[in-house]
C-alpha cells in the first residue's frame, strides 16, 4: 500500500489521539527504518525510548521465533524457566538491594503496582511527585504527573498526591510527611525536556526517605535498560550511588513486545502477599523470552558503552555550535536546546529522513536512540543538525 492509503485506512478506523508524523514505517534494522514508501530513515527516537537494542535486533529475533514454536503464553498461575531467568538476569543487572521483580506490561502498570506495593508495605496513603514528571495514564499514575495538562485530562484525580518541585529539596521535606507512603520520581525528567538535577538531591531524598519511613521509587521507564550509559539510574554515579526501594520499568525491556517491571528491596518485597498484586499477561512466555533477549543483546553487544560514546561525540560535535546553547541527559536520553522552537528542527530534521522527538519544553529537541547507534549514523545526524540550527538562528 503507498503511504496515502495506509493513512486513510488509519484514520477511517482509529480514534484520532495521536499527533502523527506523516509516514507508514514499514521495517527496521538497527536504527534504520523503511518506510511504505521504500524510503530510509535514521530513527533517533528509537521507536518512541522502545528498542533501545536497535529494530529487529537478531538475536532478540530468535529468541522470541524459537518461543513462538513453544509456547505463547501461560499465566503467573504456572511455573515457566523463561520467565524464572528472564528475572534472574534483571536482577542480576540491577542494583544490588533491589531483589525481586515483578511483571506487568507496561509503564503506567508499573507504576501503578509500585504504588500499591509503597501504600501497602507502609500502611499510608500519600503519594509525592514533581513538577514535570510524567509516571503514564492510567489513575494513579496521572495523578502523580504533575506535567502540562495531563493530570487534568486524568480527572477525577486519586487523592493524597501532593506535588514538590524537582531538584528542591526544602520543598520535598516541606511535604513528605509520616503519612506519606512514597516519593516517586522520574531521575532524568524526560517529557519534561530532559530536565536533570545534582547527585546530592538524590541522597537528601534518600536520606529523607529513611527518616520518615517512606518508599523511595525510581521511575525508570525511560532512564532504565542501558539508556543512561548504566544498567540503571539509580546506584549508579549518575545517583550518587543511592539506591531507591523500588524501580519501574518497561519501554526497552522488551525491544518492542511490550513488558513492564517493578523491582523492589526486601523491605518492600517482603510485605507483599498472595494475590496482593497480579495481572493476566504480565510473565508471559513470548514477553519474557524478549526481556531475556534484550537484556542479554545488550551485555554481548557492549550497548552501555556505546550510549556513552553516542553521548560523548554529540557533545563534543556539538560544543559551541551557533543556535545551541546547550545538550542535556545522559547516554542515548539527551536533549537539544535550540534557541529557537524545537519543532521547526524536528520537522526539517523529517524531510532530511532523520526521526527525532520533541519534549513539552518547545526549545528541546529529544533524542531516544538505539544504544546500538553506530557513530557514522550519530556523525550523518550532527551534519544536518549543525546545517539546520544555523540555518534557524
Ligand atoms: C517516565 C515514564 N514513565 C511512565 C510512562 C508510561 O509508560 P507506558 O506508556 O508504557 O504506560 C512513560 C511513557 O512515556 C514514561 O516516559
Amino acid at each position: 500500500m503507498k503511504f496515502a492509503e495506509i493513512q486513510q485506512l488509519e484514520e477511517n478506523f482509529q480514534i484520532a489521539t495521536y499527533k502523527k508524523m506523516g509516514i507508514a514505517v514499514e521495517r527496521g534494522s538497527g536504527a534504520w527504518v523503511w518506510t511504505s514508501d521504500g524510503e530510509k530513515y535514521l530513527d533517533l527516537y528509537g521507536g518512541h525510548a522502545v528498542c533501545a537494542t536497535g529494530h529487529s535486533h537478531p538475536h532478540v529475533v530468535k529468541a522470541i521465533q524459537e518461543q513462538t514454536e513453544k509456547i505463547l503464553f501461560y499465566s503467573n498461575l504456572v511455573y515457566s524457566e523463561i520467565r524464572g531467568r528472564a528475572a534472574e538476569k534483571l536482577v542480576s543487572v540491577a542494583p544490588k538491594g533491589l531483589t525481586k521483580a515483578f511483571f506487568c506490561n507496561s509503564g503506567t502498570e508499573a507504576n501503578e503496582n509500585a504504588m500499591r506495593m509503597a501504600r501497602m508495605a507502609t500502611g499510608r496513603q500519600k503519594i509525592v511527585s514533581f513538577t514535570g514528571g510524567f509516571h503514564g495514564r492510567t489513575a494513579d499514575s496521572i495523578s502523580a504527573t504533575f506535567l502540562g495538562k495531563y493530570r487534568e485530562i486524568g480527572k477525577p484525580n486519586v487523592p493524597l498526591h501532593v506535588e514538590a518541585k524537582f531538584g528542591d529539596i526544602e520543598s520535598v521535606i516541606a511535604v513528605a510527611d509520616d503519612e506519606t507512603a512514597a516519593i516517586i520520581l522520574e531521575p532524568i525528567q524526560s517529557m519534561a525536556g530532559v530536565r536533570e538535577v545534582e547527585p546530592a538531591f538524590f541522597s537528601r531524598l534518600r536520606e529523607l526517605c529513611d527518616d520518615r519511613g517512606i518508599v523511595l521509587i525510581f521511575d525508570e521507564v525511560q532512564t532504565g535498560i542501558g539508556r543512561t550509559g548504566n544498567w540503571f539510574f539509580a546506584g549508579s554515579d549518575l545517583s550518587g550511588g543511592i539506591e531507591p526501594d523500588i524501580i519501574t520499568l518497561a519501554k526497552s525491556l522488551g525491544s518492542g513486545i511490550p513488558v513492564g517491571a517493578c523491582l523492589a528491596n526486601e523491605r518492600v518485597s517482603s510485605q507483599i502477599k498472595e494475590n496482593d498484586l497480579g495481572t493476566t499477561f504480565g510473565g508471559g512466555m513470548l514477553a519474557m523470552a524478549a526481556a531475556l533477549a534484550t537484556l542479554e543483546a545488550i551485555d554481548q553487544d557492549g550497548m552501555i558503552e556505546n550510549a556513552r560514546a553516542i553521548e560523548n561525540r554529540l557533545r563534543q560535535s556539538l560544543e559551541g555550535v551557533r543556535g545551541i546553547p546547550g545538550v542535556h541527559g545522559k547516554g542515548c536520553l539527551l536533549g537539544i536546546e535550540f534557541d529557537g522552537p524545537a519543532s521547526q528542527i524536528h520537522s526539517r530534521l523529517l524531510e532530511r529522513k532523520i526521526i527525532t522527538g520533541t519534549s513539552s519544553d518547545p526549545k528541546v529537541l529529544r533524542l531516544l536512540p538505539p544504544l546500538s547507534t553506530t557513530t557514522e549514523q550519530i556523525d550523518l545526524f550532527i551534519d544536518c543538525l549543525k546545517e539546520e540550527a544555523t540555518a534557524a538562528t
